[in-house]
């Protein structure tokens, strides 16, 4: 049994009065789940405020990207070895802003998905086509080549550590949520694969679902088969939306 997940990935948002109150919140949300997991995942600045507010609380702290190396010259980077001495548990790799702003290709999103693992943080690998993607028919091809540069760059030891959050690029941040339908058929598919390698992994691997979640439609996507909650942008910033949304896992 895979226990659900909800991760808010806050972006470049923020300051220190914010953090507070969606701390706040999310402690009171938390405490209320059952079988679900809330994970924060703050602009680095922010992290170890959002660490020490939830330290004795279930609720567990990730960062938004590391860098490709350990550590030495690079200038404005963090190293997954500092999100981890933070008190970071989680790392969201691979967003597809920073695979179309910052040049992280399948390759470089398998590497840091390892670097992060032998820190001992657990990856949150983003995958995802875009809207030309989807209406040419390649969904499934674009989300096998990423999986598959998860498996060559990474291995299959990263598994179930590793989470998979598959985003369709056209749906963050645009309101357009993908249908449970067409969530759960790319989340099918993306187990398949993992299973491909092993079926007791794929068993236990969480498959979250990002773009454009809300309130209002997250309980319709948790309840597929394949989706064991979700990566929360937008509505991560909202106390109540993000309330909701954690409380839609429990069906
Ligand atoms: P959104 O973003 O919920 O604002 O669509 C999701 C994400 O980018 O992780």
């Amino acid at each position: 049994m895979r226990r659900s997940m909800v991760v808010g990935n806050w972006k470049m948002n923020g300051d220190k009065a914010q953090a507070s109150t969606l701390i706040r919140e999310a402690i009171v949300t938390q405490a209320e789940l059952d079988a679900a997991d809330v994970v924060l995942c703050p602009p680095f600045v922010l992290i170890p405020q959002v660490v020490d507010g939830c330290i004795d609380t279930e609720i567990d702290v990730g960062g938004q990207n590391l860098n490709l190396n350990k550590d030495g010259a690079h200038t404005g980077e963090i190293s997954g070895s500092m999100l981890s001495d933070q008190g970071c548990r989680y790392v969201i790799v691979g967003h597809s802003e920073r695979r179309s702003l910052y040049g992280d290709t399948d390759m470089v999103v398998g590497k840091k998905a390892a670097l992060a693992n032998s820190f001992g943080l657990r990856p949150i690998i983003c995958v995802g086509e875009t809207q030309a993607e989807r209406e040419s028919g390649s969904t499934a091809m674009i989300v096998q080549r990423q999986v598959q540069a998860i498996f060559d760059e990474a291995g299959i030891h990263i598994f179930p550590d590793a989470i998979l959050a598959y985003e369709p690029i056209w749906a963050i941040g645009t309101g357009q949520t993908a249908t449970p339908d067409q969530a759960q058929e790319v989340h099918g598919l993306i187990r398949k694969l993992i299973k491909q390698h092993s079926s007791r992994l794929a068993e236990h691997t969480l498959l979250l679902y990002g773009g454009s979640v809300k309130a209002d439609n997250a309980q319709d996507l948790f309840v597929m088969g394949d989706i064991d909650g979700g990566l929360i942008g937008g509505a991560s910033l909202n106390p109540d939306d993000f309330r909701e949304i954690c409380r839609a896992t429990q069906g």
